[in-house]
């Protein structure tokens, strides 16, 4: 008689974790996910997967379909899941660690034997087949940076290549977070900011025209204005320590909602304080720190701030599709197909779950240190898409090794 293999899901999974040689750099980013302590290997027999089907059919059957396909908006496929991720799950739900929801009471009922049966049973059934293709492939999204290239063309005659000024007076538009960007041009679209030349300009662009510039702008390499200074550096740096505050010591400022003014163009400056003190640009907080600051004063601190090294604020070039996907896949497996035991195989699943949960790490509503900095960075659109292409994917189905009977 030979010993009966002691081969269970987990030892297999990782069988084809080993395989999966090019996700091998991959593998070393990720956290502590793969420690859960209450991941544990899963040895069943056919019988025990058989008396799994029995208790799915009496206790799962109902709102996870026959076969563990659900045809119930948020609720999602188990079948062809990881063993140990679905038994985790059964865990966390049963300790109340996943938020309270339709499977609270469910888990409640079953011993921990039945969940190990139910879970196995879950992992050996077939996996869902993937959401169809579009009949035609949508568009791709548009570049956001390419966009606001694109449109920047037009600005570059007065604002400079890249968008560091050559022209006393009109502004260098580099080192400003898009929100304060925005806000500026959306002031001279609702004439809030009055400007003859900006006016015109802006009028006719919208979001998310807007949007895309502000992030090319924001992305492009700071440096100082190329335009000449007149005023006293050196007096303007002592005059301007009531604006570091706000503006930052050196002219980056942290807020925002709040220009920065390093290497802006010096003639700009000096004219704009003082638009804030004879009130033609009105702003409350302005208005008051500009009060007593006399003409050469202005000068002197404009020269200051000009001679200052902008910086880039912190924006993120936004990823393709691609890009992200192959940063999910890291973890989750090739399209999705997860070799790990505890993270979740997500090729093939509800696209109205996968929207849902993404949403819920993002919200913390559902906890998890790997998921949440994953997607804390994600827009919606991102989330929307990358749920729609990992429900397209092709799952495969869990190398599954049964022991033979007792
Ligand atoms: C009353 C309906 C209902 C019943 C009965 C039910 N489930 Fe669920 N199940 C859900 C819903 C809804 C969710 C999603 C909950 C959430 O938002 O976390 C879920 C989630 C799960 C998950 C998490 C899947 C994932 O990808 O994270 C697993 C695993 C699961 N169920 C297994 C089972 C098993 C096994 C049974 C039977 C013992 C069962 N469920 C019974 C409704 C049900
Ligand atoms: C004909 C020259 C000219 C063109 C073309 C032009 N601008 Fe301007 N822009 C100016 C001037 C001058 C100012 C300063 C106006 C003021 O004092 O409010 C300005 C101000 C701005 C500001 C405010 C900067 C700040 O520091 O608050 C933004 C943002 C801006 N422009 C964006 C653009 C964009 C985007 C385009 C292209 C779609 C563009 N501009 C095209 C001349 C121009
Ligand atoms: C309490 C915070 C605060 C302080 C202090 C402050 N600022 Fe400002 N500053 C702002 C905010 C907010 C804006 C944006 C206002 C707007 O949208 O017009 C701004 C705008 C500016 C602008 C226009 C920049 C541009 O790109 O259009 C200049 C120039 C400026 N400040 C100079 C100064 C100077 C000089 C001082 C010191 C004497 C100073 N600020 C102190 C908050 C502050
Ligand atoms: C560092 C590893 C890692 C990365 C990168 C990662 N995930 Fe996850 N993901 C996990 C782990 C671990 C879980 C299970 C967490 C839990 O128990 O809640 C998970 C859970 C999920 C779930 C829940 C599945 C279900 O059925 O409940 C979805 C959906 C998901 N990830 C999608 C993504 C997407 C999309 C990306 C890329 C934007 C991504 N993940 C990136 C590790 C990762």
């Amino acid at each position: 008689m030979t010993a009966p293999i002691r081969v269970g899901v987990a030892a297999a999974l990782a069988a084809v974790l080993c395989l999966a040689g090019p996700l091998a750099s991959a593998q070393q980013a990720k956290p502590a996910a793969a420690t859960r302590a209450d991941l544990r290997p899963i040895f069943v027999t056919a019988p025990d997967i058989a008396e799994g089907k029995r208790l799915a059919d009496v206790s799962c059957t109902r709102c996870h379909g026959t076969n563990g396909i659900s045809a119930t908006a948020g609720v999602p496929h188990v079948a062809s899941q990881r063993a140990p991720y679905i038994y985790a799950q059964l865990k966390d739900y049963l300790q109340g660690k996943r938020p309270q929801s339709a499977m609270t009471g469910t888990v409640t009922f079953l011993s921990d034997d039945a969940l190990v049966k139910v879970s196995a049973y879950y992992a050996s059934l077939d996996p869902p087949r993937p959401a169809p293709q579009p009949a035609k492939p949508a568009a791709p999204r548009p570049d956001p940076y390419q966009a606001g290239r694109a449109l920047a063309a037009d600005c570059a005659g007065c604002h400079g290549e890249g968008g560091v000024t050559e022209t006393p007076g009109a502004p260098s538009l580099v080192g400003f977070d898009p929100k304060y960007f925005l806000a500026a041009m959306n002031a001279y679209k609702s004439g809030q900011r009055n400007d003859d030349v900006m006016k015109p300009i802006a009028a006719p662009l919208k979001e998310p025209d807007l949007s895309h510039l502000a992030l090319y702008y924001a992305l492009q390499k700071p440096a100082r204005a190329k335009t000449p200074s007149a005023g006293d550096a050196a007096a303007g740096k002592a005059a301007a320590s009531s604006c570091g505050g706000c503006h930052g010591d050196k002219g980056v400022a942290s807020d925002p909602g709040t220009p920065s003014l390093a290497g802006q163009d010096a003639q700009y400056l000096a004219t704009a304080t003082l638009a804030y003190k004879d009130g033609s640009r009105k702003d409350e907080t302005m208005k008051g720190v500009v009060a007593d600051l006399k003409e050469k004063a202005m000068r002197d601190i404009a020269a200051y701030y000009a001679s200052q090294q902008p910086q880039a604020p912190k924006v993120r070039k936004p990823l393709s599709l691609t890009e992200l996907a192959e940063r999910c896949d890291r973890c989750h497996g090739i399209n999705g197909n997860s070799a790990d035991p505890v993270v979740p195989a997500i090729a093939a699943q509800r696209v109205d779950w996968l929207e849902q949960v993404l949403n819920a790490y993002r919200t913390g509503a559902r906890k998890s240190v790997a998921m949440s900095a994953m997607v804390s960075v994600l827009s919606d659109a991102e989330i929307k898409e990358l749920a729609t292409h990992y429900s397209r994917q092709t799952a495969r189905a869990v190398t599954f090794v049964v022991l033979p009977n007792k």
